[in-house]
């Protein structure tokens, strides 16, 4: 949401590696030594052997370089980021990592303004600086420095703080990056261009989930040194876990996930105290008009679904009775009362034409009814390496299914052979399910419009998105001011097609299986493209806004 910044640029900081610098250092001093001798012993001849110019200078020259860059690393530098997590209305994280243990400041300011704040920081490699004292809805520049006396490395970029009130805002969906470069680095690009509040990553980060190289090439993907390339140095990143995560060399292990838990720092999901193990695996959060649940679905409980795939013990149960479900029912209870939308997101699309589609993410095809009862408007997921939109829709209700995993690894294509569209097993699997766009042709990422309307009500636009920018999918919803058919005011409008007839009806019941609708009212014919219903109570008995109703539901439901 920030525009463009003054990026105020100093020392560029050097590309690093943690794990190979010791050695680099020696290597490049031993070096510098050996090519200057090698100058000046050879500069009086140099006019003279013209046929060995060329290597000549290219030993010279290689030996400067090498002089230079032992004098830069003598810089500590970032090993990794800097990069943004966990934004809230007044309070950001910015993390980091350098390359040996240094000490460091964060100073920040916001736009257009002159006076800064500064923290300090005590001497280590990983930092985590938790800014929280800042203004909602508020653009800011930060600047990490290390060390925090004299030469140093700099990384200066801006972030926008989370708005107090529902306002419209942008946010990108993008997965399965896995292990690639340029790919990931060309969609996260095209991803800064578009200036999200946020970011979502469906999980599959990288390869091999305890690798550090598998990482390295993630970060300088998604969080390069240079601010002005950064990804997620300028926008706040929420990862979702995949399989991946969770994947050793040799197999999965449930230690593999510890890279990932050290270097995000997520929402509390409130189980802390009784699940500490399960800690910024599923959390949840609001961004104005948008409440964001994210699930950790890569539990072995139905290996049958996913026989040699299913990842680890150590990832929660998501069945109804474990923890996480219980704790997903409490979030989607809070979502529905509080926001216009509910975004979920989890690794394992349940509805993918993919290779992954008819096992490790059918399983939880179970979930659908429970967002059908609480209103879920979009579930983002990948696992299966394209994009595909899909919807499930029932008793006259729509959600939105994502695979965006067309993130950078391999692409796939659609499932082929007996559980192909078509076949026994499609048809018996997808009974229920409408895919309405695919595309493998490129990498892409979701860019999601939160608009507010004149008329009050509020739409999502959902763009898939190509690398290189073009837009080749598009899909919109709208909400009313509360949740979807949830009102506390008087009056109840909706959309209609004119000529239509349509039956209003009302639910006094928030939750739960016990919802009854009742007709509110004789059916109605649109004679436009909208419909507004006054509710004063004299047909439902008590008025909405009377305390005895915590919320009355209405819908507008298309009559045959
Ligand atoms: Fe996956």
């Amino acid at each position: 949401m920030h525009e463009t910044r003054p990026f105020v640029k100093e020392t560029a900081c050097p590309n690093s590696s943690r794990s190979r610098r010791g050695t680099s250092v020696v290597v490049a001093r031993t070096f510098c030594a050996v090519s200057l001798v090698v100058l000046l012993s050879r500069v009086s001849s140099l006019l003279k052997r013209i046929a060995l110019k060329g290597s000549v200078w290219l030993i010279a020259f290689a030996g400067l370089s090498g002089c230079l860059s032992a004098a830069a690393e003598d810089v500590p530098s970032f090993a990794i980021g800097p990069y943004l997590q966990n934004v809230t209305e007044n309070s950001i994280t910015v993390c980091w990592e350098s390359d040996v243990p240094t000490d460091g400041t964060v100073e920040y300011w916001v736009e257009g303004t002159q006076n800064s704040s500064i923290v300090n920081v005590g001497s280590d490699e990983r930092h985590e600086v938790r800014l929280d004292d800042l203004q909602p809805a508020t653009g800011y520049h930060y600047r990490v420095r290390i060390p925090a006396e004299g030469e140093g490395s700099f990384f200066t970029a801006g972030f926008k703080t989370a708005p107090s009130e529902d306002v419209p805002f942008t946010f990108a969906v993008y997965g399965d990056s896995r292990d690639s470069g340029p790919e990931h680095q060309a969609l996260a690009e095209a991803m800064r261009a578009v200036n999200p509040a946020l970011v979502i990553h469906t999980g599959d980060l990288v390869h091999w989930g305890d690798n550090e190289s598998s990482w390295g090439i993630f970060w300088e993907s998604a969080a390069p040194h240079d601010g002005e390339k950064s990804l997620m140095g300028n926008f706040p990143f929420y990862p979702v876990i995949g399989n991946h995560e969770y994947m050793a060399l040799g197999g999965y292990k449930d230690e593999a996930i510890l890279s990932y838990l050290s270097y995000f720092v997520l929402p509390p999901s409130g189980l802390e105290d009784d699940h500490p193990e399960w800690s910024e695996r599923f959390y949840s959060f609001r961004y104005g008009p948008a409440f964001f649940i994210v699930l950790d679905t890569n539990s072995d409980s139905e290996p049958e679904y996913d026989p040699g795939c299913g990842p680890t013990e150590g990832s929660p149960d998501i069945h109804p009775g474990s923890p996480q479900h219980e704790w997903l029912v409490n979030q989607l209870k809070v979502a529905k009362a509080q926001c216009p939308f509910t975004f979920v997101s989890f690794h394992e699309s349940p509805y993918s034409s993919g290779p992954w589609g008819r096992n490790s993410s059918y399983r939880l095809r179970f979930l659908d009814a429970l967002f059908r009862e609480y209103g879920v408007d979009a579930v983002f997921g990948s696992h299966d390496h394209f994009y595909e939109r899909s919807e499930t829709y029932v008793d006259n209700y729509r959600i939105l299914y994502f695979v965006e995993g067309a993130g950078g690894a391999p692409m796939y294509s659609k499932a082929s052979g007996w559980n192909a569209p078509g076949s026994w097993m499609w048809d018996e699997l997808n009974e229920a399910f409408y895919t309405k766009a695919f595309d493998n042709s490129s990498y892409s990422f979701i860019k999601v419009d939160i608009a507010l309307l004149g008329s009050g009500r509020w739409r999502a636009t959902f763009s898939a998105t190509r690398s290189n920018g073009e837009v080749f999918d598009v899909f919109q919803i709208t909400r009313p001011s509360g949740h979807i058919g949830l009102a506390e005011t008087l009056t109840f409008s909706f959309e209609s097609t004119p000529g239509q007839t349509y039956q209003v009806e009302y639910s006094n019941n928030l939750f739960g299986s016990e919802m009854e609708w009742l007709p509110l009212g004789a059916p109605i014919v649109a004679d436009g493209p909208l419909i507004s219903i006054t509710d004063d109570g004299t047909e439902t008995g008590v008025p909405p806004t009377d305390a005895t109703v915590r919320h009355r539901f209405y819908r507008g439901r298309e009559m045959p």
